[in-house]
């Protein structure tokens, strides 16, 4: 039975919730790796998800293994194929009752046939698929996505027939995008008690990512590792929702993300990409 809005409202997300479920993408890789292990260690109850259920059992057995966590379980989907995306999300609605945390991690960098279908199309389809779960957590659930910091306007004439969704700049454009439809996501679904936040990890972060398309690495991938972990699961981000963050603090996107009638033509472009009924 669902319960009102201001009954939510009244209680604390994860503090009401001893081992919240997080389902994490992208776990076997770079900041979604380092997430994974910070979550395990923590006794989460975590679904590592994974492009093949084969890379989602290596990193489950390794984190069994290193972390002693009985409550791992895995989830695979190429997230290029919105069938699968589907496939997926059945299942776990199949499996589990609820879910506190979605944490859409996993991406592409620019200029890949499926950049702007796993960075943008991908987070919406897998958070509106799993948004029953979502709304059936006992406290508020936290919706994730992690940006970046790269952010480039986006031509949205030219969107609808995809022309503008791929080349060099996608992965800037990607971004902002998942950016905009994380604070439209955040007006729209705060009446069902899921929270919804966008990030950006860090700068330059010691991922395969990184080293082989941008450049020399700067930092850690345990720093983007630590920015989920407090995003994911700090009481100091209760009630907290439609916010972008520069790691841990508030920051400013770029300047399409406040354009009300932008973020609502992407809201719809995006629903008639992701195959949902408007
Ligand atoms: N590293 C940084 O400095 C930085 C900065 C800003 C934002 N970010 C963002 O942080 C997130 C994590 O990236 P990372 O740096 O950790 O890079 P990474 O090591 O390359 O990890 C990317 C993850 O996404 C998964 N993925 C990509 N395409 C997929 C698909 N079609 N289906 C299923 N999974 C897919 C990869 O799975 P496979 O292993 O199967 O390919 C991998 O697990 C990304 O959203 C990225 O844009 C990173």
């Amino acid at each position: 039975m669902r319960r009102t809005r201001a009954g939510r409202e009244a209680e604390t997300s994860m503090s009401a919730n001893n081992t919240p479920t997080v389902l994490l993408t992208g776990s076997n890789s770079g900041i979604g790796r380092a997430a994974a292990r910070r979550f395990a260690e923590r006794g989460v109850h975590l679904i590592l998800h994974a492009r093949t259920e084969e890379n989602a059992r290596q990193v489950r057995d390794e984190l069994a293994r290193e972390t002693g966590n009985e409550r791992l379980e895995t989830a695979a989907a190429d997230l290029s194929s919105p069938d699968e995306i589907r496939r997926m999300a059945g299942a776990l609605r199949d499996r589990h009752p609820h879910l506190d945390v979605l944490i859409n991690n996993a991406g592409l960098p620019g200029g890949e046939p499926h950049t702007w279908t796993v960075n943008v199309v991908a987070p919406f389809l897998l958070a509106h698929e799993l948004k029953p779960l979502l709304a059936a957590a006992p406290g508020q659930a936290r919706l994730l996505n992690v940006a970046s910091t790269a952010q480039a306007a986006i031509d949205l004439d030219l969107l609808p027939e995809e022309k503008g969704a791929e080349g060099p700049s996608s992965y800037s454009r990607s971004k902002l995008a998942l950016v905009m439809l994380s604070f439209e996501m955040a007006r729209r679904w705060r009446g069902e008690g899921i929270l919804v936040n966008s990030l950006h990890p860090g700068t330059l972060l010691d991922t395969r990512m990184v080293r082989e398309r941008y450049g020399a690495p700067r930092g850690k991938a345990e720093e983007g590792a630590e920015v989920l972990e407090h995003l994911a699961l700090s009481e100091e981000l209760d009630g907290v929702s439609g916010v972008y963050f520069d790691q841990k603090d508030r920051a400013r996107a770029e300047e399409q993300a406040y354009d009300e009638n932008a973020r609502h033509r992407l809201w719809e472009i995006t629903t008639r990409m992701a195959g949902l009924a408007a």
